[in-house]
């Protein structure tokens, strides 16, 4: 049957991006990076995905600053499906994914996020669990749908918040975890499929 095929999508730095190919490269997650896309021209995720020989592409977002245009969307639909992808990864995605996406790949894209979900969903979820003076935050691997973060959860890791933290010291030892659970879920995906 081969490996479960994926799709990644993200706008940032593209560490967890890495943290995924990294383990399926080195043969632990039985997955298959066909395509890496990013709606930010010039996002480390594209460089990782030349590092590693992904095929990468630019997707132009359009006009709207929080999701896709529909043309944008209809786009990504069509690139993943070219791509024979099965599962679509949001791994620092900033834009809400809406209809075509959604219709397209039902149950089939999951998102990573900085919180202890359904606690913090939205923008710097580290730095509103700062603000509100949680002791224990975390990560969190859901299934997209049309609200915001608020899929159905698949796996959760808990972080502490420490004393001293600094939005940036809490984030870093979010991301520590968020790049263990990440690829971890994947390989789980990816070998419950091969058991079918
Ligand atoms: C990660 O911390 C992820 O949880 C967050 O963006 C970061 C991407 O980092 N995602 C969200 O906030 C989604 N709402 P990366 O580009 O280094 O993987």
């Amino acid at each position: 049957m081969g490996a479960l095929r994926l799709g990644i999508l993200g706008s940032g730095k593209g560490s967890n991006c890495r943290a995924i190919l990294e383990r399926i490269h080195d043969g632990a997650v039985a997955a298959e990076p066909r395509i890496i896309v990013s709606d930010m021209a010039g996002a480390g995720i594209l460089a990782i995905a030349d590092e590693f020989g992904v095929g990468s592409v630019y997707l132009p977002p359009g006009n709207f600053r929080t999701r896709l245009s529909p043309e944008a969307e209809m786009e990504l639909v069509r690139m993943l499906r070219d791509a024979h992808v099965e599962l679509v990864v949001l791994a620092g995605f900033m834009r809400v994914l809406k209809a075509p996406m959604l219709e397209a790949f039902p149950h089939r894209i999951i998102n990573l996020h900085p919180s202890r979900l359904p606690k913090f969903p939205g923008l710097e979820a580290w730095k509103q669990a700062l603000a509100a003076g949680e002791q224990v935050t975390g990560c969190t691997v859901h299934y997209v749908d049309a609200g915001v973060d608020s899929g159905e959860i698949i796996a959760q890791r808990e972080v502490p918040v420490l004393p001293n933290d600094t939005p940036e010291t809490l984030h870093a030892r979010i991301q520590e975890q968020e790049r263990q659970l990440y690829p971890e879920v994947i390989r789980r995906f990816a070998a419950e499929r091969s058991a079918k």
